[in-house]
């Protein structure tokens, strides 16, 4: 079509749309009930389907951010009546055990302070340094205040901690720092990097049912947990009991974002399933909330030798605290976009250049698919393909890798790239596919799509 036509066509087609909008903003008494039944029928009107359509989706997401940021699914009776964590977390000092958590302490383990939940005065009083940050009442005191990022305290009338849950937030959660390091506004979605999820849990007073789990004593459990450190976790361990790889390196994988999600088949590194799948798994198997979890696949003695011992293939509890919040938790996540990156963060010239490389000679797009950056279907490969070791892969149902999508991925450097963080910075990533794939890339090339991979999301 020339340029002239698609302008005439786009014309009609806007007028034919300006004179259908014409005679639906004509008030219903002037057309008869046929016509009022057939626009009815057919378009947006007050009280139409889709109405309920956008109600519904408002609602989902409404619920959904309270799910992903408060709701424990009834997990405090595993972090706090199994574990006592909120033992550790008072400190003799406040009716628990060893000296507390002070918040100096839990920000340097990574966790994150939400400064909208501080009452103005408290803010005032952080400010001039008013607050003892090293006593730990001041964390009972955040606690209290809902403030803490995907940890919640349950208080008694006292006010004496008497149980302590986690949400998604913790991990999938961080703050924008805008108060101060580690205090500020959410950021859902975003990895906590710092997060050192190993550290927190070696906390715990009674380790105890970790190591009945893995047929273990408990000082294994305290060794692997602090083998894991900031910005991991291993979402595998209580199905096959593996904490290290052969090289003797740990098996925890870096926390991934849970954003940009949207048209995403399947995911985590190891391709386990749908969002929703992965969230059912997760608030059953990890959080240790209560509620449904059903994957026969769990059962193979052989891949999963403790989730099967354990019965994980098929959870039921009563009440069931999570299969209702799955909806909502599901549109939430997808509803988060992936961030754009700071004006200034990349070279914008670069980048344009590196976009050209990743669509053509670096043959990237031939997985990452634009403007997913994965594969559109079904999204996986071998470790052959992509030239590194399979133990991780082997650790999932599928033996594969999923291509991870790649908007946001300035948000998440610290700890480097691809599940494991192997690859300290980009310029290592891409030369490792230089290698792979003998693309023969130079290095302004390799420096082109790094920048180009700093500018995603960009469309
Ligand atoms: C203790 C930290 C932690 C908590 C809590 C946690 N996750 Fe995760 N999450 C991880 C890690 C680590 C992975 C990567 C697992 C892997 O690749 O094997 C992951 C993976 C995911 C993914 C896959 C992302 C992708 O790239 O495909 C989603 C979605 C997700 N989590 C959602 C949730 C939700 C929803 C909750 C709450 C119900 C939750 N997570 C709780 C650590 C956590
Ligand atoms: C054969 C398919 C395939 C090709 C081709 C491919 N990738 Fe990947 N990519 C993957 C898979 C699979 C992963 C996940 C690996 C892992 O996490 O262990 C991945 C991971 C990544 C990551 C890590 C993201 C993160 O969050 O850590 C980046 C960045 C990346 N690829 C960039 C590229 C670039 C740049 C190219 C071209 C030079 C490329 N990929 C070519 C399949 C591919």
């Amino acid at each position: 079509m020339t340029r002239a036509r698609v302008v005439s066509t786009l014309t009609t087609s806007a007028i034919a749309l300006a004179a259908g909008l014409i005679a639906l903003a004509r008030p219903s008494g002037a057309m008869s009930p046929d016509e009022r039944n057939s626009v009815g029928s057919a378009t947006t009107t007050r009280g139409s389907f889709d109405d309920v359509v956008d109600a519904n989706a408002r609602q989902l997401v409404d619920d959904g951010r309270q799910i992903f940021r408060f709701d424990t699914f009834g997990d405090e009776d595993f972090w706090g009546g199994a574990l006592r964590l909120h033992e550790a977390i008072a400190g003799a000092q406040n009716g628990g055990v060893g000296p507390g958590v002070s918040p100096a302490v839990a920000l340097g383990v990574g966790l994150k302070v939400d400064v909208d939940a501080l009452p103005r005065g408290l803010r005032k009083q952080l400010r001039r340094g008013d607050v003892d940050v090293n006593d730990p009442a001041t964390t009972l005191a955040l606690l209290q205040l809902d403030a803490v990022v995907g940890v919640t305290g349950r208080f008694d009338q006292s006010g004496q901690l008497t149980s302590v849950g986690i949400q998604c937030a913790l991990c999938h959660s961080t703050v924008d720092d805008s108060f101060a390091p580690g205090i500020g506004r959410r950021l859902d979605g975003w990895p906590n990097r710092d997060l050192d999820v190993g550290a927190v849990v070696g906390l715990a007073p009674d380790l105890s049912p970790i190591a009945q789990l893995l047929g273990v004593d408990e000082a294994t459990v305290r060794a692997v947990l602090a083998s894991w450190g900031p910005g991991r976790f291993d979402a595998q361990l209580l199905l096959d009991g593996k904490a290290f790889t052969p090289a003797s390196s740990t098996a925890a994988t870096l926390i991934p974002p849970a954003f940009g999600l949207a048209g995403v088949n399947l995911h985590t590194s190891g391709a386990w399933g749908s969002v929703p799948y992965w969230n059912a798994f997760v608030a059953n198997l990890e959080m240790h909330g209560k509620g449904t979890f059903i994957d026969a696949r769990l059962n193979d003695a052989t891949q999963f030798p403790v989730a099967s011992t354990a019965g994980f293939s098929d959870v039921r509890s009563q009440p069931d605290l999570i299969t209702a919040k799955l909806p909502a938790l599901h549109v939430y996540q997808l509803a988060i976009p992936a961030p754009r990156p700071p004006a200034g963060s990349f070279d914008a010239a670069a980048a344009e250049r590196g976009r050209a490389l990743f669509e053509g000679k670096a043959r990237c797009a031939s997985c990452h698919v634009p403007p997913l950056y994965t594969e559109p279907g079904w999204n996986v490969h071998t470790a052959a393909e992509i030239g590194i070791d399979d133990f991780q892969a082997a650790r999932g149902p599928d033996r594969r890798y999923r291509t991870t999508p790649l908007a946001g991925l300035w948000t998440h450097a610290k700890g480097g790239y691809y599940h494991d963080g192997r690859f300290a910075t980009l310029p290592d990533l891409i030369r490792h596919y230089d290698r792979t794939f003998g693309l023969m890339l130079g290095d302004g090339e390799v420096a082109d799509i790094a920048e180009f991979l700093k500018s995603l999301p960009n469309e």
